[in-house]
């Protein structure tokens, strides 16, 4: 892991601890809508650590992780995706329940298992280095953990979110491609100024990574995406949804908007990430 220097978590970061959506999302519809850009003053006034000291945690931390990882993992028994599941347990060891969990060791089983590395941010970067990260196929967490009080509302990602939310997928090489793909088109569309491109996959993060639904292997719609997995009030919400759900299409995910300051209604179930990356590709080479 690199010493980060710039500021932020995730990409597109929104996180959502209760149904009463807000996001982290300062962009609105038409403007950039995944940065995060923030200034000098907001970022000192953070004080948030781009290293991780282990001695640092107080026990309450460890205390809050548990019950956060205990109570998640239960509710999401028979509702998230088994991709996502399964790689969560193939984590218990490093991605832990006992307490806060290292971020060294989940990177080296993810770094063994698809090659993908983790860098220490202390909160919400610019979509510029977000996208550079994922195409190098890094992910970005933060390491500081909610208080209690902030047990099930946070204004920012915290470091359960990106790491319960977002890690586990990334053991899977269809999906860490997918994503390293996208930083790839993020970097060229970011180059070459494409505002309609970035808006596109702006709105593929939220529908898909964020808030995104897939089929099991008997073709049930499962729960997926990070901002989903790691709030138990959004788990209870979209899945009381999950009879509602449209059709995944790209076209119509990068052209539907989205909105961070209401309950979020609607909802996009995958059929399967076989075909996802061509998709991509091929939805890129359109919007280019
Ligand atoms: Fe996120």
């Amino acid at each position: 892991m690199q010493e980060c220097v710039c500021s932020f978590s995730e990409a597109l970061g929104c996180i959502i601890t209760s149904y009463r959506v807000r996001a982290v999302f300062r962009l609105t519809e038409g403007l950039r809508t995944f940065s995060h850009v923030t200034d000098d003053a907001y970022l000192k006034g953070m004080n948030r650590p781009v290293h991780q000291d282990m001695s640092a945690y107080p026990m309450e931390s460890h205390t809050v992780w548990s019950a956060l990882y205990e109570r998640q993992r239960e509710h999401l028994e028979g509702k998230a995706s088994p991709l996502f599941l399964n790689s969560l347990d193939e984590m218990r060891h490093t991605l832990r329940k006992e307490g806060v969990p290292e971020v060294a060791r989940m990177e080296a089983q993810l770094k063994e298992t698809t090659g993908w590395t983790l860098k220490i941010v202390p909160g919400l970067i610019p979509e510029e280095a977000f996208f550079a990260l994922l195409a190098r196929q890094c992910f970005c967490t933060s390491v500081w953990v909610r208080r209690r009080d902030q047990f099930d509302y946070l204004e920012e990602p915290d470091m359960f979110h990106d790491t319960f939310g977002h890690i586990p997928p990334l053991m899977n090489q269809d999906f860490a491609d997918f994503m390293q793909l996208f930083g790839e088109i993020g970097v060229e569309f970011t180059n070459s100024g494409n505002a309609e491109g970035l808006l596109g996959l702006a709105r593929l993060y939220w529908y898909f990574i964020e808030f995104g639904f897939l089929r099991d292997a008997a073709g049930e719609p499962k729960l997926f995406g990070a901002g989903i997995m790691s709030s138990y009030g959004e788990t209870q919400h979209a899945w009381s949804l999950r009879e509602k759900l449209r059709p995944f299409d790209l076209e119509e995910v990068t052209a539907t908007s989205y909105r961070t300051d209401t309950i979020q209604s609607t909802y996009f179930v995958l059929d399967s990430l076989d075909a996802l990356k061509n998709d991509l590709r091929n939805w890129a080479g359109r919007a280019a």
